[in-house]
């Protein structure tokens, strides 16, 4: 069976760029600290546009770069943790607003992992012949979720989405080797929002704190400093592989101390690792696909490269894909 392929990556991030100093007017806290603390400099902001807004924008660039047009689409699959409504579906209003007329379109929800669940799930379902070109998304207005009263998640997270077209391979190169997994036995307190669709992207008074995004940081540090390089090893050992062969590893952008900490357990250098994180914080389910395309688009990946993408988040959820560009 031939393998399936990213042929068209692209991303889009509303223009609005919130720095450092413009949270410590929030919060008490400092462009020093967050720096120190997580490598992130500044985030995107959406200003009005949703969810579903940004899906549309990184889905065009996607499909411009694979040259197809949305009645190619078989398939759309959105990854999101801030969908602007609970139905439809945030793939159906992409659907409608591209005119992917020949697309079955849904959500699914594994927070900053989703992107890659559902590039593993587009995979599976193309290899299975349930269509022959994916439109997979990782879109998210998180600034809607998150508590701007709280100092231990607002400087973290920012607005974006990424998204890629997939199809049957016709050269031997794509998709090598996968791997997913979640623990929901231990992992489902340690991030939570309970509440969506919030319409303004700033506090809304009238909600109660434990409706917005909370987040046992230091859970999810201990759980992603060991999730990386395991993933990582994982996809190595089942595609036969050696880290030396791989060009970058994209991983998912939550914290430059985590993926410090990766390189040192994997006895890698840092520059392996792409790393975009201080210009738009982590997106969540959007990180991976917006890293994924930048790098593309700076040129450098090419023809041939083998690349490994790999993400963790609420859930807790993990996920990685070990592919030739
Ligand atoms: N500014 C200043 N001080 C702060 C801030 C802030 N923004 N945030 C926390 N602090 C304080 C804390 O209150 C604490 O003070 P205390 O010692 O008086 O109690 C001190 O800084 C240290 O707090 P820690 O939580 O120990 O800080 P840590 O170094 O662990 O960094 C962080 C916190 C950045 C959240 C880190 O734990 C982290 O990155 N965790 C992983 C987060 C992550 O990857 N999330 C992705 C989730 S993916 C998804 O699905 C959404």
């Amino acid at each position: 069976m031939s393998l399936v392929k990213i042929v068209g990556i692209g991303h889009y991030c509303p223009e609005n760029t919130v720095s450092n100093d413009q949270l410590s007017n929030l919060v008490d806290t400092s462009h020093e600290w967050i720096v120190k603390r997580t490598g992130i400099c500044e985030r995107k902001i959406s200003k009005g546009e949703s969810t579903v807004d940004l899906a549309v924008k990184a889905s065009i660039n996607a499909m411009k770069m694979a040259k197809c047009s949305p009645q190619d689409i078989d398939l759309i699959v959105v990854a999101t943790t801030s969908p602007d409504r609970i139905m439809p579906s945030t793939a159906c209003s992409v659907q409608s607003i591209l005119g992917c007329d020949n697309a079955a379109a849904f959500d699914i929800s594994a927070a900053c992992s989703g992107f890659l669940y559902a590039s593993i799930i587009a995979n599976s379902l193309i290899k299975n012949g349930e269509g022959s070109k994916a439109l997979v998304i990782g879109s998210e207005v998180l600034s809607r979720i998150i508590d701007w009263n709280d100092r231990n998640t607002c400087v973290l997270f920012g607005d974006g989405a990424g998204a890629a077209i997939l199809e049957v391979s016709t050269d031997n190169s794509g998709i090598i080797s996968t791997y997913f997994g979640s623990d929901g036995k231990t992992g489902t307190k340690a991030l939570t929002a309970n509440q969506f669709p919030i319409k303004t992207p700033f506090a809304d008074a009238s909600l109660k704190r434990e409706e917005y995004l909370q987040m046992d940081g230091r859970e999810v540090f201990k759980f992603a400093i060991s999730i990386i390089p395991k993933v990582v090893k994982k996809l190595l050992e089942d595609s036969g592989e050696d880290i030396s062969n791989i060009k970058y590893i994209i991983p998912h952008q939550a914290n430059v101390r985590i993926i410090d900490d990766a390189a040192k357990k994997l006895n890698i250098s840092k520059d392996k690792f792409y790393i975009n994180l201080e210009s738009y914080g982590n997106t969540s389910a959007a990180s991976v696909p917006i890293a994924f395309s930048e790098a593309v688009n700076k040129g450098l990946l090419n023809k041939g490269d083998k690349i490994i993408l790999v993400a963790f988040g609420g859930g807790l959820t993990w996920a990685g894909i070990l592919l030739e560009w």
